[in-house]
């Protein structure tokens, strides 16, 4: 399995410019299902997870292309209407294909993807979604089976415990284009990503608004056109890329970036005292002299996200005092901190939230990533320890990073993959 060998205390310095979001491609390229045509998409992200949905359309019968940031979906021959779990089971967005298969055949037979490493991650509201919309919905054998539907407008609040859930909006928005008459979605996530696949089923012809606010209406539309569509950029990986400069670079600049889509990162950051210059679609960086600690609660867009709660906790460790990192989103996101603290952080651990003391120098280590946001924090952990680290089972970073270990060295980081 691959490793990242990395030596830290390297000052980064140069350019690094921002692939497509990966948590807006999975759900557009499931989206596809429902134009019956061809889709190409641009801008998107070489990304495990992109290869994973890609082999999911094609077991359902889409011949799908991917070339360079291209890719050529053409649904026309669908042929079944499920997903089975040794698919479902790599990645949990293969349950985007549920909400476009409902939409486009009035059936579908998925695996659930069952709990991950960051979380339960029920899927309550996504099946309160559909069964609205008048779905013939049952859960047999570890697979949620959708009988031939009719599907109907409905209006449905998608609010959980947590909040609104991306995936749920997600979900019911792709099979509602496709019910007879008018949806509303009360409870709706605002995340960009919400926004981005929106805009690309309109551009198949959906009639989609207000998405960015709690409400969503929706007019179900019999028939879709082809298109080409451009994936916003990914905003985790930009935050991340971001708090990499604040660490440790003479001058870093992030590019391809919407500083739109990261207001509540940027607004932290200037808390931390940290100074940035925001440039047209570009972000200019560069590692703070000193850096104030302070409290982050992750919430739901337009607020902190969940996905940057690591990487900004690894800047904490820099900061002079005392800061809080509160995760209200997922139980079980705080799995790189033990990892860190054997670094030399000094954190301690309290019921949803870590208490961080800064600032820490840390020592190169052997350490293991847990999850993908968890593997980007230890990375940029790595970057600023004295000494080596090895990083393993860089697996969860490759589902979601495009080519990190390029896009870092050549902006001069010693980092090397290892077998
Ligand atoms: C999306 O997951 C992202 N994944 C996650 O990105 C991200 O962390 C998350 O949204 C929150 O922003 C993709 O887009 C592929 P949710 P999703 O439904 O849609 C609860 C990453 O690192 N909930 O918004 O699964 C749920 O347990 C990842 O890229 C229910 O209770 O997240 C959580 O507490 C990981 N019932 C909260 O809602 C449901 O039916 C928000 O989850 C659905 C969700």
């Amino acid at each position: 399995m691959d490793k990242f060998k990395i030596t830290g205390g390297v000052l980064l310095d140069g350019e690094i410019s921002i692939s497509g979001a990966k948590n807006s491609v999975l759900p557009i390229m499931a989206a596809s299902i429902l134009n019956s045509g061809t889709t190409i998409l641009k801008n998107v992200p070489h990304v495990h997870d992109v290869i994973t949905m890609k082999e999911i359309l094609e077991h359902i019968g889409a011949n799908v292309v991917l070339e360079d940031d291209i890719l050529t979906i053409n649904t026309k021959n669908i042929s079944k209407t499920d997903a089975p779990y040794e698919l479902v089971k790599k990645m949990r967005a293969s349950y985007y294909v549920l909400g476009a298969l409902i939409g486009r055949f009035g059936e579908a037979s998925v695996s659930l993807p069952g709990g991950c490493v960051i979380g339960a991650r029920p899927v309550n509201l996504h099946i309160k979604g559909f069964k609205a919309l008048n779905a013939n919905i049952s859960l047999e054998h570890g697979y949620i089976k959708v009988l031939p539907s009719k599907l109907k407008g409905a209006s449905v609040f998608l609010e959980g415990l947590h909040g609104s859930s991306v995936g749920a909006t997600i979900n019911v928005m792709m099979a509602a284009s496709c019910a007879e008459g008018t949806t509303y979605i009360n409870g709706a996530a605002c995340e960009p990503e919400v926004v981005d696949v929106a805009n690309f089923i309109n551009s198949i012809g959906g009639e989609i608004y207000g998405t960015g606010t709690s409400l969503i209406t929706i007019n179900g539309k019999n028939t879709f056109n082809d298109t080409t569509y451009t994936i916003i950029p990914d905003r985790i990986e930009a935050g991340t890329y971001i708090i990499a400069g604040a660490l440790i670079a003479k001058e870093l600049k992030i590019s391809n970036l919407n500083p739109d889509h990261i207001g509540a990162i940027l607004n932290k950051l200037s808390e931390t005292g940290v100074k940035y210059k925001t440039e047209n679609n570009s972000i200019i960086i560069a590692k703070a002299q000193s850096v104030n600690p302070v409290n982050i609660k992750v919430s739901t867009y337009p607020g902190f996200p969940t996905d940057m709660q690591a990487q900004f906790s690894i800047l904490m460790t820099q900061a002079k005092g005392s800061s809080i990192i509160l995760e209200t989103i997922f139980e079980n996101r705080f799995m790189y901190i033990p990892e860190l603290m054997r670094m030399g952080a000094k954190i301690q651990m309290k019921e949803n939230s870590a208490i961080i003391n800064g600032p820490t120098k840390l020592d190169g280590a052997e350490i293991m990533a847990s999850d993908l946001r968890a593997s980007a924090a230890l990375v940029l952990a790595a970057l600023i320890a004295k000494g080596e680290s090895t990083i393993s089972r860089i697996y969860h970073i490759d589902r979601g990073y495009t080519k990190i270990e390029n896009k870092l060295k050549n902006v001069g980081a010693l980092i090397e993959r290892i077998g």
